[in-house]
């Protein structure tokens, strides 16, 4: 099974567009010392031919560029490389991609119900893509799995589960609706090897822990490395907590509580452009990786 972050920042990605934070001040005078990031999605597939999408950016077009895809005969004039796109939530950063890959004219997505109503009923997403290619969705509910099939139908050698994760609905949303936020498990179904998925996480429970240390790779939220950063740097005046992204230090914070876990690869993604972990020699990016954690980056791949 083969894993590849497609892109590795928060929305807005890294540097962001308006922003002069001090890690998006390096990325953009010295690269080389702050990389920078496309907005957090990755790819996943069996067989290192079909491949699917775990969320779809805006920054999707650039992004899918890495999939290995082979070279169509010459009577062939449109190849879509993906089979199809498994969401997390509605948020904009992880489905505005969707539109995006309307001249695929024929889309497969996986969501949960609470997440297709909102695409259809408040971001519009759904509704937009529906007007240029035909979308199908498959519905994930909560704790049961659902195999991936590829363009042909055929079962594609994975398995998803989607598990709830602490977060509030996306702000846009005008129901909380059951589902509205999961996690995601794949698992290659011949080797059992599998990937844990979890871009936005407000919280850790046991339950959370004892699934991340049965997994061979964690992608894990990694938006804010303290509680307060957006607050002091006068960004914004709320916190990580308050925004359901789990703070990185700290006491309780999730580099404590994912240290110990067996999972062989623990990494973070989605991580926002102020986290000063972004930074290739700060303290912050040398306390991740003595915990045993990496920080993602755009490209860095994973056979399981
Ligand atoms: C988040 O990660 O909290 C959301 O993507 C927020 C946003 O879209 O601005
Ligand atoms: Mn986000
Ligand atoms: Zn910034």
């Amino acid at each position: 099974m083969q894993v590849m972050l497609l892109g590795t920042a928060a929305g807005g990605g890294f540097p962001q567009w308006n922003c002069w934070c001090p890690s998006c001040r390096v990325a953009r005078t010295d690269p080389a010392a702050a990389v920078p990031r496309s907005q957090s999605s990755a790819a996943v597939s069996a067989d290192g031919r079909r491949w699917f999408l775990l969320n779809a950016s805006p920054d999707v077009r650039h992004q899918i560029e890495r999939i290995p895809a082979s070279t169509p005969p010459s009577t062939t004039m449109r190849q879509v490389p993906i089979e199809g796109v498994v969401l997390t939530d509605a948020e904009l950063d992880h489905t505005l991609g969707v539109a995006l890959l309307r001249e695929g004219r024929c889309l497969h997505l996986y969501a949960t119900d609470g997440v297709t109503e909102t695409l259809a009923r408040d971001s519009g997403v759904l509704t937009v893509t529906r007007a240029f290619a035909e979308v199908e969705v498959t519905p994930l509910a909560i704790g049961a799995t659902t195999a991936l099939l590829d363009r042909r139908g055929a079962h594609a050698g994975l398995q998803v589960e989607a598990f709830t994760v602490a977060a509030g609905p996306p702000r846009f949303a005008s129901a909380e609706r059951e589902g509205h936020t999961v996690g995601l498990t794949i698992t290659a179904v011949d080797s059992g090897r599998s990937v844990a998925f979890v871009p936005g996480c407000g919280e850790l429970d046991d339950a959370l822990l004892a699934r991340f240390d049965r997994a061979d790779l964690l992608l894990f939220d990694g938006t804010f490395w303290t509680d307060d950063e957006l607050i002091r740097l006068r960004i914004a005046p709320r916190t990580a907590r308050q925004m359901d992204h789990l703070p990185i230090s700290g006491p309780g914070g999730s580099l404590e509580q994912l240290a110990s876990l067996r999972c062989r690869h623990k990494v973070y993604t989605h991580i926002n452009n102020t986290n000063p972990m972004l930074r290739e020699r700060g303290p912050e990016r040398a306390a991740v990786e003595r915990a045993g954690l990496a920080v993602g980056a755009d490209g860095m791949t994973f056979t399981l």
